[in-house]
């Protein structure tokens, strides 16, 4: 039998090229080998975005475009919509009691997370205790495998805690998921910032213009202390390099930038100017997938309910076991 794997998003707009390389391209290798599930994650989107439910419906079709604009075969793969699976929050609320406040506030992601946002009228709950929703949502389809990128190992480990105290409070239902890191962990921002981040506006996304691509490059921040392209550069740490090596096929081409950026024999505008073309060569065939499915939503509307049908028959399967573990399928006989 093949083995599952769970991954999912937050729809909070579209993705970008830091979705790709921490996680998307993960699931697209995974898929010819894994029994695939993608969970469009609206309600965890919900923990910090509900005063504007309205964005979401809209957020979610830009999420599935995605998916399939980068290769994820609909015939391999099940695109979930979580707020269609309420069996999730079910699970959510008896996972509930085999956590302690005290585990919930060491999270280091949800720490840092908080810091960011900001709560003005305070961390609403369902925002702070979205660990235990993503245990739910990994536990319910019993995965084997989660590919996620770094910050998302809290979560995994979260889990993984969870599982061990259910199956040993109440019988062995459920699958202790391991986590799958990307090839590289996370990409940096355009400014040069340690990940792309929608609020920080350093991303090039999926489904970005040649023109925007082209913008973001050349705009791109590279060697703080080079000012004349004859200066001698760095390439450590410097995010031009780090696109190429990510993006650019062309090894050697890399390697001879490289040099002579060290040397100070090539201008910044020719490194990003070949950094532009790698991209346009990699995002093309990704643009003009997203372009093909956008005018077919009838195709996508169907692929997404398709998807989240199969889903929630896994997921109605599991919950019978779980209730019944719980010995909460009563029959009063
Ligand atoms: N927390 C993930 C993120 O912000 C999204 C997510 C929700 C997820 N449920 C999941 C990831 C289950 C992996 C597995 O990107």
């Amino acid at each position: 039998m093949q083995k599952r794997i769970l991954t999912g998003d937050r729809p909070t707009g579209p993705l970008h090229l830091g979705h790709y390389v921490g996680s998307l391209a993960n699931r697209v290798r995974l898929q010819h080998e894994y029994d695939s599930y993608v969970l469009i994650a609206d309600v965890q989107a919900l923990t910090d975005n509900f005063e504007h439910p309205e964005m979401l419906e809209a957020n979610v079709f830009e999420v599935a475009l995605d998916y399939l604009a980068v290769g994820l075969d609909p015939e391999k793969v099940r695109i979930v919509v979580q707020s269609m699976v309420p069996e999730l929050a079910e699970l959510t609320i008896y996972f509930m009691n085999l956590v302690t406040v005290a585990t919930l506030e060491r999270n280091p992601t949800v720490k840092e997370e908080i810091k960011q946002r900001n709560f003005a009228k305070g961390v609403p709950v369902g925002f702070w205790s979205y660990p235990i929703s993503q245990a739910a949502d990994i536990t319910i389809f019993k995965a084997d495998l989660v590919p996620v990128g770094e910050d998302q190992l809290p979560m995994i480990e979260q889990a993984r805690e969870i599982v061990r105290r259910f199956n040993r409070l109440y019988r062995k239902v459920l699958i202790e998921p391991k986590a799958l890191v990307g090839a590289m962990a996370r990409l940096p921002g355009t400014d040069g910032g340690a990940k792309m981040s929608k609020s920080l506006g350093n991303c090039i996304y999926l489904g970005d213009s040649t023109e925007t691509v082209r913008k973001r490059v050349m705009s791109m921040y590279t060697d703080p202390t080079r000012i004349h392209p004859t200066d001698p550069g760095h390439v450590e740490g410097n995010p031009v390099f780090t696109y190429h090596d990510v993006f650019n096929p062309n090894k050697a081409e890399v390697e001879e930038l490289k040099e002579r950026y060290r040397k100070g024999t090539v201008g910044d505008v020719e490194v990003k100017q070949r950094l532009f073309d790698a991209l346009e060569k990699f995002l093309a065939p990704i643009r003009e997938r997203r372009a093909e499915y956008g005018k077919n939503r009838a195709r996508v509307r169907e692929i997404i309910m398709e998807g989240t049908k199969k889903g929630r028959a896994v997921a109605q399967a599991t919950m019978e076991e779980v209730r019944d573990a719980m010995k909460l399928s009563y029959k009063f006989a």
